[in-house]
């Protein structure tokens, strides 16, 4: 039977979205019935400290830095970003009162998502197809044939080898957002 791409790799990725989504909401629900709003308020700090933090792969990957064992940091690269994206969205909670931190935040939603999608589903996804692709050949179909039967998912491939033009610049954006939010707040702190 054909294995379906869904099911083997789109699926666990949803599933690990969904769970952020899950945690969010609860991490905010259990703020609010405990009376502990303030705690999210500070949560800000450590989320973004963790997604700094995880940056250091990045540094290792450019070899800005020269220590450690670059699989390693990918791996906590990785956790370290969804982490602190489940911090800092359950810092930002259900309020809304201003425009910036909103933008920061549907910038880092981008950024965790085409993250994710790097990570998760591309290189397997291109094994999939690869092997479906061979399968089809050696049960002699021609190539147009061959083609035909895996269009969909070399189309939903194409979309998804898309995620590194998406992932460096959109963290920009969400680093210019999220220093704008974090310099205005440290202000009305009296923090600078
Ligand atoms: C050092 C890190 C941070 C600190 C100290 C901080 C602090 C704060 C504070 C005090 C508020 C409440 C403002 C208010 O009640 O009007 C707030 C709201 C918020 N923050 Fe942060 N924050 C930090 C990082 C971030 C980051 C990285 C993001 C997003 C990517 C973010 C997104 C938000 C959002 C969406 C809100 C709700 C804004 C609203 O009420 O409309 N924060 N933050």
């Amino acid at each position: 039977m054909k294995a379906s791409l869904w099911r083997e790799h789109v699926l666990p990725f949803t599933l690990l979205l969904g769970l952020l989504a899950a945690a969010t909401l609860t991490g905010d629900y259990v703020l609010h019935r405990f009376n502990l709003v303030w705690v999210g308020r500070y949560m800000g700090i450590p989320g973004t400290l963790l997604i700094i933090g995880s940056m250091y792969y990045s540094l290792r990957k450019r070899k800005l830095v020269t220590s450690g064992n670059p699989k390693t940091l990918l791996s906590m690269h990785e956790f370290s970003a969804w982490l602190g994206s489940l911090m800092v969205l359950i810092h930002a909670g259900i309020h809304f009162n201003a425009i910036l931190p909103w933008l920061a935040t549907v910038a880092m939603g981008v950024n965790v998502i085409s993250g994710m999608v790097g990570k998760m589903l591309l290189n397997r996804s291109r094994q999939h197809v690869q092997g479906q692709r061979e399968h089809f050949q050696l049960r002699g179909l021609s190539k147009p044939e061959v083609e035909q039967a895996v269009f969909w998912d070399a189309v939903a491939l194409g979309a998804m080898a898309q995620w590194r033009k998406v992932h460096i610049p959109i963290f920009v954006v969400f680093a210019v957002l999220a220093l704008g939010h974090i310099v205005s707040i440290f202000l009305f702190w009296g923090w600078v």
